[in-house]
């Protein structure tokens, strides 16, 4: 089977990039997931935003530190297992951290997210959580587990742990793709998916306010770039729990018209 994992989906750019692009590639995958925690400038994601997702043909959308960013997203997350937050958090959180569900071709899909804890906020152990996540899959059937982290060193030594037990670890958060895509015993790695968000700007807002704070020390309300997006993807071949193979995905939408 084919698999889509789209990086960080960032503001109205990157969801405008997610739609151009899957109205003319979705057919090409069984099962897509998008990581959509900075749909809202980059602060989480709003219900009428998950719905343009999933509109557009993604399967599930993943969180991240933004989870809860936005008001309604808990109760979203109560509503639906398609919207899933790192199983990292505490006891007790609403909604899932991972979740189990049919691809087009039949094959039962898991996906999980866990959050790093280096640089990050404190949270639960993601090496426990991303062997419950193992655990919890059919014996046979596909696993991916996002790795929501800052530390290049995290997600690799996270991969290593999960390395012959899932189909696929990619790494999110940093919004820069990595050019380390990998396969050893049948898992499929990258350390960072990269994000769908307009590119020329401090990974996905505009510089001229981040410029001012990092020179002056001052504040100023940062505002999401505006522009068009490039798509950051790996596609995915399964079969079964291994993969076969990774291809990274960098599309600009602007090459669509
Ligand atoms: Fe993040």
């Amino acid at each position: 089977m084919r698999l889509l994992f789209i990086g960080d989906v960032y503001g109205a750019p990157g969801i405008a990039a997610v739609q151009a692009y899957l109205k003319r590639h979705r057919d090409a995958f069984d099962f897509v997931v998008a990581n959509g925690e900075n749909c809202a400038g980059g602060f989480g994601i709003t219900r009428s935003q998950f719905r343009s997702l999933r509109d557009a043909g993604v399967d599930v959308v993943t969180l991240g530190n933004h989870t809860f960013d936005q008001a309604e997203t808990a109760e979203l997350l109560e509503e639906t297992p398609r919207l899933v937050r790192p199983l990292t958090y505490p006891r007790g959180t609403p909604g899932v951290g991972f979740v189990t569900l049919p691809a087009r071709d039949g094959t039962r899909v898991t996906i999980g997210q866990v959050m790093g804890r280096i640089f990050m906020d404190p949270m639960d152990d993601p090496f426990d959580a991303a062997d419950a996540i193992v655990e919890a899959a059919g014996p046979n059937d596909p696993v991916i587990v996002e790795v929501h982290a800052e530390a290049t060193s995290e997600k690799r030594v996270l991969t290593y742990h999960l390395e012959g037990r899932v189909s696929a670890v990619i790494g999110s958060h940093t919004h820069v793709q990595t050019a380390d895509e990998a396969i050893h015993q049948g898992t499929a790695s990258i350390t960072d998916v990269g994000m769908t968000g307009v590119e020329h700007s401090s990974i996905g807002m505009r510089f001229e306010e981040v410029h001012h704070r990092m020179r002056t020390k001052r504040p100023r309300r940062f505002k999401p770039a505006t522009g068009t997006a490039t798509l950051c993807a790996v596609a995915l071949t399964l079969e079964g729990r291994r993969a076969h193979t990774i291809e990274r995905v960098r599309w600009r939408a602007e090459e669509a018209s």
